[in-house]
């Protein structure tokens, strides 16, 4: 996913704009010089801690709607009401000092138009994740998105805080698919005939697929074929409907999702409009991918949001994607156009330090093809974390993420393709660390590659798996002993009577001995109930569990059975 084509006509155009404050002509990636011609010099766009608030702790309250689309037919909807305490963000509020004396809110949420009242209640201070379901009869379906707005208080009145944000009821679609995204658990949903016209969970997990050789090829119906049943259960097809007609009917059939390619064409506004009245009908289509990596080639800030924009005036019933590629330039300006955020953290194999273009490689300089990265799995989990406090910083309600792993090598940035074990860590970090989704550069891979991500789909992008990652937020656990290790990293999801528990050990050799993963206190863990990766040996305790065997750069990801105190 890299193309260092650099207009300098273009550059000169925004540079300005960007405040810089270099020269705008020098060839650039990540707003960093990256050949020895030219020096070391501060790219800026970085995303900064904001400064504490003078008075103190301030009332964060926010809300969205649960999904991101609402259709005709949904009779119900829900809002998300969070009312945090921050350092940086909010409006006044008594009592904050000591949470547990501040006074509840108690609001209203109204649409903006006619006042009328949707949801009235009542959140605590602290509290987020509140959940008010409401009727959505009285709205009438239509395209343009309903601004809401909300209003909270004390009992007795003062003082007040207020919120706003926008609800999509759309009419319903009679034909071809909806995907939309979950505000509270941060998945994708999708229904078409297949799904029998209701919205399921959908972890989408598969590969970037090529034109060549693979869905241009004479022989696609069969390869495509070949891709499903390795147990792959979605694609990022880079190919065009006019171009490539029968593939998309192919996969519509196998119900192979996929995410249109409008990388190429994000720029020319016609363009997008014609793929998109061609693709938006598609059984199978989950969403747009709106632009690739700008921030790694500069681009102007506005073009993808204006390509959303164009999009949802024929489609509004699928997302669009960016995908990132810079650690920290300008994450709100390039993030702010796309609907879901997918990172191109390739780390394997990489000189992390040192640049085949003859520079080194630090936070103001070169390009070592996996920005700020130290070039192990970790990278990922870094990265992932990097762009959820960003969003904090910048007081954003946190969106979607997709890990692309990286199954290639070569340009003299990667001197190797990644081992199957180390991609499925890394694909299981992204999921400890927040991703949803998994869309791997590129197909077609090596054998070994795509074998062990098919195996690796089968098990977690399919129930029970599938739900505990969608189905709430991954919680790390704190305080692993790994025989002295900092390479273990393990996350819980819970759902119910069960918890997933995922260990991954991020490094080269074995622990020797065991890793003990202290769950919290609430949970008293009664069962193992199934192995789902890995041939680690599980000991349960109340409250303490043990893995044994564990292998250099390996997985292990059980369900266990639990109760909450
Ligand atoms: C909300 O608070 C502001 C500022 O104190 C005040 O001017 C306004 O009248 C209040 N609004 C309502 C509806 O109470
Ligand atoms: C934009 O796309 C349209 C439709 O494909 C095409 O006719 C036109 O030449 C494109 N414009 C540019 C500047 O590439
Ligand atoms: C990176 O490249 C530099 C220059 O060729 C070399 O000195 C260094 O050892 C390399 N580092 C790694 C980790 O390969
Ligand atoms: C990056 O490397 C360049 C060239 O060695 C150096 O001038 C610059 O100070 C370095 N930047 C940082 C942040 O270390
Ligand atoms: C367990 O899995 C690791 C890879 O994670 C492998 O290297 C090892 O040989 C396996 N051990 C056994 C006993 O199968």
């Amino acid at each position: 996913m890299r193309l260092l084509v650099v207009s300098a006509g273009l550059l000169l155009g925004f540079a300005a704009a960007q405040g810089t404050g270099n020269h705008p002509e020098w060839p650039r990636w990540c707003g960093k010089a990256y050949q020895p011609t030219y020096p070391s010099f501060d790219p800026g766009g970085q995303t900064v801690e904001p400064p504490t608030l003078p008075g103190g702790p301030v009332l964060d309250v926010r809300f969205k709607p649960r999904y991101s689309i609402y259709l005709e037919s949904d009779e119900r909807a829900e809002f998300v009401v969070d009312a945090a305490t921050s350092e940086w963000h909010g409006q006044p509020w008594p009592g904050l000092g000591t949470p547990d004396e501040a006074p509840p809110v108690h609001f209203t949420i109204n649409l903006v138009s006619d006042d009328d009242v949707l949801v009235s209640g009542r959140v605590a201070v602290g509290s987020t994740a509140n959940v008010f379901a409401f009727d959505l009869a009285r709205l009438a379906p239509r395209l343009e998105p309903y601004a809401v707005v909300l209003f909270g208080a004390t009992e007795s009145g003062g003082p007040n805080v207020t919120a706003s944000s926008e609800l999509v009821v759309l009419p319903e679609k009679a034909t071809g698919s909806v995907a939309r995204l979950d505000n509270l658990r941060g998945g994708l949903l999708f229904r078409s005939a297949v799904t029998g016209g209701r919205f399921e969970p959908f972890l989408p997990y598969g590969f970037y697929a090529s034109c060549d050789g693979f869905l241009c090829d004479e022989d696609s119906v069969r390869k495509i074929g070949a891709y499903r049943d390795l147990g792959l259960n979605s694609m990022v097809s880079l190919t065009t409907v006019f171009d490539s007609r029968a593939a998309y009917e192919y996969m519509d059939q196998l119900d192979l999702r996929f995410m249109y390619d409008l990388r190429g064409y994000y720029k020319n506004l016609t363009a997008v409009r014609q793929q998109v009245a061609a693709i938006k009908d598609f059984d199978a289509i989950y969403s747009y991918w709106g632009s690739d990596e700008p921030d790694g080639n500069q681009d102007p800030f506005n073009l993808l949001g204006e390509a959303r924009d164009a999009i949802r005036g024929i489609d509004p019933y699928h997302p669009v994607s960016v995908t990132l590629n810079c650690q920290d330039y300008y994450f709100e300006e390039y993030s702010a156009g796309a609907d879901f955020i997918m990172e191109d953290v390739y780390p394997i194999a990489i000189n992390s330090t040192f640049s085949k273009w003859g520079t080194p490689c630090n936070a103001t300089y070169g390009d070592c093809g996996c920005d700020n990265c130290r070039g192990n799995v970790q990278d990922v989990a870094r990265r992932l974390d990097d762009l959820a406090r960003y969003e904090r910083w910048l007081g954003l309600w946190p969106k979607t993420k997709a890990h692309n792993p990286q199954s290639f090598h070569g340009e003299d940035y990667w001197f190797r393709d990644p081992t199957p074990a180390e991609e499925v860590a890394m694909n299981a970090l992204a999921f400890h660390h927040g991703a949803r989704a998994i869309a791997s550069w590129v197909w077609p891979t090596s054998d070994a590659l795509a074998r062990i991500h098919g195996e690796f789909a089968k098990v977690v992008a399919t129930a029970p798996v599938r739900d505990f990652i969608l189905g709430g937020q991954a919680q790390r656990v704190e305080r692993v002993e790994a025989g002295g290790l900092d390479v273990v990293d393990a996350a819980y999801w819970t759902s119910g009577k069960q918890v997933l528990l995922s260990v991954v050990n991020g490094g080269y050799e074995p622990v020797g001995g065991e890793v003990e993963i202290p769950l919290p206190e609430s949970i008293v863990v009664g069962t193992k109930d199934a192995v789902v990766w890995g041939n680690g040996t599980w000991t349960i305790g109340h409250r303490q569990i043990r893995l044994g065997g564990v292998a250099a750069m390996s997985t292990n990801i059980v369900i266990l059975g639990v109760t909450m105190d």
